[in-house]
């Protein structure tokens, strides 16, 4: 079966993404995995500068989850470039940049930078970060933020433009849109939930940021399902995510509409997670008879549960 996928200009060897935040900057797993063999690696969010991030707790393990709040600790674009990328080019990685800012020119210089460093294959802009206090999710919460970003950045750069979307909305659907119209390649989503957890006999926050996104298992299906709605709104690819952990979930989010997708807090618990993901992808499409994996996005037939129901 052909494994390969299309996200605006960029052709992927494979649907499989390592998520922001969750595979550092690629460099820190190339002993384990062989990082040309992912579809591409989406690398932990940068600022232009540098950033230390809140003090721990900054992880908490909730049912069937994870609870984060790093607050974009990272290593800034410009040590990012010299450092990082001349690796990520050796080892032939897709990467795409994922990228935060606390203002609209934040996001645009970031463009600028990344424009002309060699190996950057997209963007995937940051405007769902649930753990910092300015910019970032304040942006991806209205629909004007989404739009204002994502047509600077799009302004600002020939590279494919990714918006990764927050699920803490009402109707993330026009959000979406609004990316869309605004030029945007492909979406990414989601990020994390916004989420706490208490110890009782503390009564204190178990994170020192007090609140703190969600990911994994346990957001799954609201994933999924937010992927299905985004995908009768809009015409771009979708890059789905959210507790990704076997090759059915994989294929679950590409049947509700996703063209690609990451997978994020998984990689934690099995870092060499992705070679059993494309294996179980394939055996699908051998017992499916399915030439290519692009034939499955979207493929999800609404109609069959009521046929069932009406002839029972
Ligand atoms: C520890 C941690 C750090 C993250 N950092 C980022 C980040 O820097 N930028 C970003 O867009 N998303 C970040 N995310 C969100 C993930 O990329 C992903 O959207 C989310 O975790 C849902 O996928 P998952 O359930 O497979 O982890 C982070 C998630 C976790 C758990």
């Amino acid at each position: 079966m052909n494994l390969s996928v299309r996200i605006g200009s960029l052709t992927l060897k494979n649907p499989l993404i390592a998520a922001s935040g969750c595979f550092g900057y690629g460099t820190e797993y190339a002993e384990l995995v062989d990082l040309s063999s992912l579809g591409a690696i989406a690398v932990k969010g940068l600022f232009l500068g540098e950033r230390e991030g809140h003090p721990p707790p900054r992880i908490v393990e909730t049912p069937a989850g994870l609870l984060n709040a790093i607050g974009l600790q990272g290593i800034g674009v410009h040590r990012f470039v010299a450092e990082k990328m001349p690796e990520l080019r050796a080892r032939g990685a897709v990467v795409l940049v994922n990228i935060c800012g606390t203002t609209l020119q934040e996001y645009v210089e970031l463009a600028k930078i990344l424009s002309d460093v060699e190996g950057v294959a997209a963007l995937e802009l940051n405007i769902s970060c649930p753990n910092i206090k300015e910019g970032g999710i304040t942006f991806g919460c209205s629909l004007h933020g989404t739009a204002e970003v994502v047509a600077a950045v799009r302004a600002a750069t020939r590279l494919p433009v990714i918006p990764k979307l927050t699920p803490n909305v009402t109707d993330i659907s026009s959000i979406a849109k609004a990316a869309e119209d605004a030029g945007a390649d492909a979406v990414s989503l989601v990020n994390t939930f916004l989420a706490m957890a208490i110890d009782v006999e503390t009564r204190r926050p178990k994170l020192s940021n007090i609140v703190g996104g969600l990911s994994g298992p346990a957001i799954r299906p609201i994933a999924v399902r937010m992927v299905y709605e985004c995908r009768q709104r809009i015409r771009i690819p979708i890059i789905g995510m959210g507790g990704i952990a076997t090759a059915e979930d994989v294929l679950e989010f590409m049947i509700a509409g996703a063209s690609a997708v990451q997978v994020g807090t998984a990689n934690f618990a099995d870092p060499l997670i992705w070679p059993k993901l494309a294996a179980g992808i394939r055996g699908y499409g051998e017992r499916h008879g399915l030439k290519a994996i692009t034939d499955l996005v979207g493929t999800i037939d609404t109609n069959a549960r009521e046929k069932e129901w009406i002839s029972s």
